[in-house]
């Protein structure tokens, strides 16, 4: 995409203005981009849009609203189970869309916005900043590079320190509102399992509970109102029974663990704790000659490593037989690690020019389906689900039209 013609400064909008509209802030640049439009019901929502945009940007409370101000593209930072409706509304208009990861939190919903994508021919595109970031992309090159053979088996661990604070005292605690964490939180990491495995998961199988937070009594009293997140967390409150004002409806579960199988026949393994003291994701890539692990992430800005182990030796060996630090990484920075910004930057040149990028609204159904059966499954006993496939047609459509980075070659089962 680098050798295209200069484009002309895209027109953007941003529906939803909480937590996630920093994002849009990263687009908003001179000459490239500028955000002009922006909706939110509530109106902390839309002053926020006005102190983020800045004088001239255009403020309504339904999105529906923004269609007048002309837009490129637009930014859907709404929450989960408010995607659906205004990515369809825009991609009807022919407005290309970003959507914040997870897709949609039905799968229904999801072959929805894949269809009219497809039907309409315009641009979707699905906020998975975990392809983006500098250390799975570290490990990801490492495998591509055949550092570790043919790769096995994927697994990892996500400790989510600041789970109480970040998913169970707001509309992240519901299942009508989320399905479940792992399709919440879940689908982050199940789609960067999927890319760094080259497979997607056909067959899946998951325990989990909710352990912790369901005890906690100290629910908050009345409607959250304008509180976010940022009013109430603090990394001060420990242990987890210490939290207060958890959301009044808590259902879904603060620790799971998913087996898969994917089509290429890689195993992997996901788990989820929401009450661990720490907060990173340790992944482990298994090939037929070697392993590689991360040590830290960089999301929060803690010095992440990755570590190469390809050659038989007994014990536990630090050193390991190749470390790699952040400063042989691709990119780094601020949000999480410097992958929002690529993120963000890919989006742009997407829109400006199409063709392939290294997110994939069919991937990211893929997770969001992936999440689903594990909730399925460890909702049901830990019973084996199988994943539904998406349907050829769209399939075939997005191959052809707007691939995504698939991952490592992928070979039979
Ligand atoms: N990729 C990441 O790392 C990452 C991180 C955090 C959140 N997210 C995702 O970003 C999305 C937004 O999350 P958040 O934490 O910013 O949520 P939030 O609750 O802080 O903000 C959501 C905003 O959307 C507004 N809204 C609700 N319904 C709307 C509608 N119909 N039209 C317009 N605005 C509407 C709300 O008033 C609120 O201001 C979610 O999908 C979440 O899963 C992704």
């Amino acid at each position: 995409m680098t050798d295209q013609p200069p484009a002309p400064e895209l027109r953007l909008g941003v529906v939803g203005v909480g937590l996630r509209a920093g994002l849009a802030t990263l687009a908003d640049r001179p000459g490239t981009a500028r955000v002009v439009s922006c909706a939110d019901p509530a109106a902390r929502g839309r002053a926020d849009a006005r102190s983020l945009f800045g004088p001239g940007v255009r403020i309504h409370e339904r999105y529906e609203d923004m269609l007048a101000d002309g837009l490129d593209a637009v930014f859907v930072l709404t929450p989960d189970d408010q995607h659906t409706a205004p990515a369809r509304y825009f991609l009807e208009a022919g407005v290309a869309v970003f959507v914040e990861k997870p897709l949609t939190v039905t799968l229904a919903d999801c072959d929805r916005v894949l269809a009219t994508a497809a039907r309409t021919r315009t641009r979707l595109y699905v906020g998975h900043n975990l392809r983006h970031l500098p250390v799975l992309r570290t490990m990801r090159r490492l495998v591509d590079e055949g550092a570790i053979g043919t790769v096995r088996a994927v697994w990892c661990r996500h400790f989510v320190g600041h789970g109480g604070d970040y998913y169970f005292k707001d509309w992240h605690a519901e299942r009508d509102r989320t399905t479940g964490l792992l399709l919440q939180k879940g689908a982050h990491d199940l789609d960067a399992i999927h890319w760094l495995a080259g497979g997607t998961a056909r067959t899946v199988t998951a325990l989990g509970d909710l352990a912790v937070y369901g005890a906690n009594a100290h629910r908050r009293s009345g409607p959250q109102g304008p509180r976010r997140v940022q009013d109430w967390f603090d990394e001060g409150v420990w242990p987890p029974s210490a939290l207060r004002d958890l959301n009044p409806v808590v259902d879904v579960e603060d620790i799971s663990m998913v087996l898969t199988r994917l089509d290429n026949g890689v195993l992997t393994s996901y788990q989820q704790c929401h009450f661990t003291p720490d907060y990173w994701r340790n992944y482990t890539v298994i090939g037929d000659e070697g392993r590689i692990e991360n040590l830290g992430d960089g999301i929060e800005g803690d010095p992440p490593v990755v570590k190469v182990w390809n050659r038989r030796r007994s014990g536990y060996r630090p050193e390991a037989d190749r470390t790699l630090d952040a400063e042989t990484f691709e990119t780094a920075g601020a949000g999480h690690g410097g992958a929002d910004q690529a993120l963000v930057d890919e989006f742009l040149g997407f829109v400006a020019h199409g063709g392939a990028t290294d997110t994939s609204p069919v991937a990211a159904r893929e997770a969001v389906a992936t999440g689903i059966a594990a909730t399925t499954s460890l909702r049901s006993g830990g019973t084996s689900v199988q994943v539904p496939a998406l349907a050829p047609d769209l399939a075939d459509y997005f191959a052809r039209h707007q691939p995504g980075s698939r991952g490592p070659a992928t070979r039979p089962p």
